[in-house]
């Protein structure tokens, strides 16, 4: 028997002003893309703001369906459409926040697994870590990688 200890680097700030210029001004565009969500039936808003190295910002927020499961998260309509509008320009960094009962969510809420598995694929495909950047009123938690929150992945170097 052998044990493995995964252990990942998540950092925590108390506000937007201890991020760079760049990095505050995706959280801000996260949070209008939240506001901007179709979440009727979970009233739960999520807004996420990509970064790509050409310094365009492609937003996203979830869209929900009366059939839910075809409705679909923040991060991937963001991503998604920022690799086709853009398929050879590595996305650098990703913004997310929540809004939930009219205000943005007190603590940061991280990405759904479906979310960083398409993150993950991004990341690879560039052979460029994307930063993650998760807004909280009271918290932001920083990562430089998606690889923080999905250390144990599958990817395409298994095919
Ligand atoms: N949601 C996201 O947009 N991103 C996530 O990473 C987690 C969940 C959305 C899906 C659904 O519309 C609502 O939040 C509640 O689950």
């Amino acid at each position: 028997m052998k044990k493995q200890i995964i252990q990942s680097e998540l950092i925590e700030y108390n506000s937007p002003d201890e991020l760079n210029a760049e990095h505050q001004q995706l959280i801000e565009q996260a949070k209008e893309a939240a506001k901007k969500a179709y979440a009727p039936y979970s009233k739960f808003k999520v807004g996420a703001a990509v970064l790509l190295e050409n310094g365009e910002i492609i937003q996203g927020n979830n869209q929900e369906n009366a059939a839910y499961p075809s409705g679909l998260c923040a991060e991937r309509v963001a991503i998604f459409y920022a690799n086709s509008k853009f398929p050879n320009i590595p996305i650098t960094a990703i913004a997310i926040t929540a809004v939930t009962k009219s205000e943005f969510i007190k603590s940061p809420v991280p990405p759904c697994g479906s979310c960083l598995q398409v993150m993950l694929e991004s990341e690879k495909r560039a052979n460029q870590s994307i930063k993650v950047i998760l807004y909280g009123q009271e918290k932001i938690t920083y990562a430089d990688s998606i690889k923080q929150f999905l250390p144990v992945n599958f990817n395409k170097d298994m095919l």
